[in-house]
């Protein structure tokens, strides 16, 4: 679905390096996800594979008339749109008549259990339904591949963990591709089919995570799921920086 080649990114006017000769294969149906520290560039990836920074050198080969749709690491929801408004505006972007583009929205908003919050304006949302709404935007297009970055971050845990399972309803059920951030061992376990460590711009480790699906709430009590998080965790770098500065 996406191939990505010998990948280099240094944002202009930096002479930093934040993706170094990268190499990448998407497949189409898989749910890939990507951890590591901060500031080791998984959102830049996002932003390079949706087209919004240009890379220095290397390809980025895509699919014919492949479809994305991106949930930012913010939500960046507009404050004079209610959430009916915010979560149609690609639609509305593409020209779609006002009806349809609504009704769209509206079936977008229920996938995440929002349905009966279209009225309400973003200073109104909590967190977790601002990033819910951010989901349903990217949701609303039907696109082939859904990039996230980070998008359950603020949310608590008991929710957190309602939304991987909806989420993963969701993909299985409208056989959707997702490149996932995240943070958390645990979701990215539950979740994934591979995850991805990116370490200073490029990846230096893959696991294939084979636990069977569908996925539940159960899933995370097996001692396979549990093997896994250690396994990953005990090969995740620490945050040298961190460690640094956090003098307490
Ligand atoms: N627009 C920009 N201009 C210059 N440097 C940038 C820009 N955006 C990001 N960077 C730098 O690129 C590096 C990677 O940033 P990025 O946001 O991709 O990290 P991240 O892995 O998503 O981190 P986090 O987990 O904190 O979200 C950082 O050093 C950051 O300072
Ligand atoms: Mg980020």
């Amino acid at each position: 679905m996406i191939k990505i080649t010998n990948l280099n990114l240094t944002y202009p006017n930096t002479n930093i390096a934040v993706l170094k000769n990268m190499n990448f294969h998407l497949h189409t149906g898989e749910f890939v996800t990507v951890i590591g520290r901060s500031g080791s560039g998984k959102s830049t990836l996002l932003d390079l594979m949706m087209g919004l920074v240009n890379s220095s050198s290397g390809t980025i080969e895509k699919r014919n008339k492949l479809t994305m749709g991106y949930v930012f690491q913010r939500p960046a929801l507009l404050a004079w749109r209610n959430v009916l408004k915010n979560t149609a505006l690609p639609l509305q972007i593409e020209k779609m008549p006002k009806a349809e583009r609504e009704e769209k929205a509206m079936q977008a908003l229920r996938k995440v259990g929002l349905g009966y919050a279209a009225t309400l304006y973003p200073h109104q949302l909590s967190g977790g339904m601002s990033q819910r709404v951010a989901i349903a935007r990217a949701l609303v297009q039907d696109p082939d591949l859904l990039l996230m970055d980070e998008p359950f971050s603020s949310i608590d845990p008991l929710l957190r963990e309602n939304l991987n399972i909806n989420l993963l309803k969701l993909w299985s059920r409208m056989k959707k591709t997702v490149l996932f951030v995240t943070h958390s061992i645990n979701e990215a376990v539950l979740l994934s089919d591979r995850i991805l460590i990116l370490e200073e711009g490029c990846f230096i480790e893959e696991f294939k995570i084979d636990l069977p699906r569908p996925r539940t709430f159960d899933t995370p009590q097996s001692s396979k799921f549990l093997n896994y998080v250690k396994t990953i965790h005990g090969c995740l770098p620490c945050e040298p920086n961190m460690a640094r500065e956090l003098k307490f």
